[in-house]
Order: structure tokens, then C-alpha cells, then sequence
């Protein structure tokens, strides 16, 4: 297993074969966790850390179950009713957490770089599990695996990444990997949501659903972030859905055999029509959900590997 690094703070740098290892290794938790089976005593001992300051539901709750199924010691921390209510900084919460002697902290903070400055001032492994619009490395890679199971490959696919991507980690963190495991990636949406960067990142920009659907394998759809929005960037939810919604005529321009996903949580009716997020073929939004749990417990795995014991 190559993985070079200590944290795992961003998809962006990692190399080809970090990031297949990665995935070979979730594959093998994901037979693991479908046959029943746990492993418990690779992580007995160690002490994981949950410390979210944004909602949510499945990244915290999948990182919970990813670490009680490999036997580490899980403190779910609640932001809201710690001592950040207090005035303690984001800092001077993580040397307290570090000072309980925490082998593995798994980091969401509304801050892009917030997970990388406690990494530099903390000895336990840290995990981004979403900062700001920056990156969401996990999400990337239960996309992936999901993608790879259904596809056999991530090579050469078209990935169609779909609606307000200026604002998503999750885009952001896909793009690079996509595009570094050699997917041909494009993203979608008007332009008041498409980033000045995504050039540079080596995709290709369509502000037409139909045309940019045309020959998809894999059809992303996510999540307008209205509460990271600073002003009105599209006129109103029924506006958005007439032009970027999936719907049945919109996804009949992807190839018959694609995948539609959506990392969560949903706005039905606003970037997905019911019938297509609920739809028993086309639809492995659940899948996704399901691979998160594999993909952090190959995280967790990797980097326990790392640590020293007895600290
Ligand atoms: N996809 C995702 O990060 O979902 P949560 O916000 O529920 O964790």
C-alpha cells in the first residue's frame, strides 16, 4: 500500500497509484462490510476524533461506523455545545484534543485550510472531511470507488459534474482525482457557477445541460450551497431546475447505460428530479453512501499504519 503522507488533507497531489491503492484497499472493506465481517483489532487502542464544525450527516456518521468497525476508541464531538461556544479558537481546541493523546482527528470546518493548520500543529493524523470549497478528499474517493464498480475503470470515462461548482469541495476534489486517474471531466452549469480555475484544471466547461450530458457515462448533480453564496447567482430554484435540473429529457442525452450520483444531501426538485434520484438502475446514490464507509475505513487504515503506538 502506498500512501506518502501523514494527513490526508486534499486529493490534490496524490499520484496515480496512491490513489488506486486507496481504492484497492476500500474494495476489499466494502466485500469485508457486505459479508458481515469486521476487522476490530486493527485500530484497538487508538482514539479517533469527530470535530465538525458544519452539519452533517453522512461523513460524521460514516467515519463513526468506519472507526467502531475497526476497534478504535470514537468521541463524536459536538461543536455546539464545546468550549468554541466560549471563545476557544479553532487552535486552542485542537492542542486540547491533541493533549487526550487523539490518534486519528477528522476535521469539517466551514474555513477552506482550516484541517491543514491544525495538521501542522497537532501529532494526530488529520483527516479533512470537508473545509470551506476547498476539498472533500473522502467524498472523491467513495465517488470513485463507486464509478470504478460500475465502470470497471475510471480511465477514459466521460463524468459530466453538474451545477453549482464553484462553491463544492466535492467538484473541486473530483476534478483532481478524475482527471489525475485519466477520466475525461467536464463541468456544467451557468456561469455565475463555474470556476475561473476550472480551466486550469484540465476539464471542460458547458453552461448547456444537453450538450454537456451528451455521451455521458457518469452524471454528477449536486448540491446548490445557497448558504455559501454571497449574492443572488441564479435567479430562483424553479429557474435553476428548468435549465440545470436532472430530469428524465435532460438525462436521455448521457449514454442509456450511465450512472447518475449525487454526494448529498439532495434538493429534490432544484438540481434532481425525484424519479431520477429514486430511479432502481440509473440512480447509485445510495451505492455512494454505502462506499463511504469503505473508503474511510481504507483512510483510517492507512493512516493508523503510519502512527507511532504508546503515545
Ligand atoms: N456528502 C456529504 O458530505 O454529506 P454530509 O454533509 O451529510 O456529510
Amino acid at each position: 500500500m502506498s500512501y506518502p503522507r501523514k494527513h490526508l488533507l486534499a486529493i490534490e497531489g496524490l499520484e496515480p497509484p496512491h490513489i488506486a491503492d486507496l481504492l484497492d484497499l476500500a474494495e476489499s472493506y466494502a466485500l469485508l462490510n457486505r459479508s458481515g465481517k469486521t476487522q476490530r483489532d486493527l485500530l484497538k487502542g487508538r482514539t479517533l476524533i469527530n470535530l465538525f464544525f458544519e452539519d452533517s450527516t453522512r461523513t460524521r456518521t460514516s467515519f463513526e461506523l468506519a472507526g467502531k468497525r475497526l476497534g478504535a476508541d470514537v468521541i463524536n464531538m459536538s461543536v455546539s455545545t464545546s468550549s468554541v461556544n466560549k471563545g476557544e479558537t479553532l487552535l486552542d481546541t485542537a492542542s486540547t484534543l491533541n493533549a487526550m493523546h487523539c490518534d486519528l482527528l477528522v476535521v469539517r470546518h466551514g474555513q477552506s485550510g482550516a484541517p491543514s493548520l491544525l495538521s501542522q500543529k497537532v501529532d494526530a493524523a488529520v483527516i479533512n472531511a470537508g473545509d470551506g470549497t476547498h476539498e472533500h478528499p473522502t467524498q472523491a474517493l467513495l465517488d470513485a470507488l463507486t464509478i470504478r464498480r460500475h465502470k470497471g475503470r475510471l480511465e477514459g470515462l466521460v463524468v459530466a459534474i453538474c451545477g453549482d461548482i464553484a462553491h463544492s469541495r466535492v467538484a473541486r476534489s473530483n476534478m483532481h482525482l478524475l482527471t489525475t486517474m485519466g477520466s475525461r471531466v467536464r463541468v456544467v452549469g451557468p456561469p455565475t457557477l463555474i470556476p475561473a480555475e476550472a480551466a486550469r484544471l484540465g476539464v471542460e466547461v458547458f453552461h448547456d445541460m444537453k450538450a454537456g450530458l451528451a455521451g455521458a457515462d457518469v452524471v454528477m448533480m449536486l448540491r446548490l450551497q445557497r448558504e455559501r453564496m454571497s449574492g443572488g447567482l441564479v435567479p430562483s430554484a424553479r429557474e435553476f431546475f428548468r435549465f440545470y435540473g436532472l430530469d428524465a429529457e435532460k438525462l436521455a442525452h448521457a449514454k442509456p447505460e450511465s450512472i447518475v450520483m449525487h454526494p448529498g444531501p439532495m434538493n429534490r426538485g432544484v438540481e434532481i428530479d425525484s424519479a431520477i434520484a429514486d430511479h432502481p438502475t440509473r440512480s447509485v446514490i445510495g451505492e455512494q453512501v454505502e462506499m463511504g464507509v469503505a473508503c474511510r475505513m481504507a483512510v483510517l487504515d492507512v493512516l493508523s499504519r503510519q502512527l507511532p503506538r504508546n503515545r
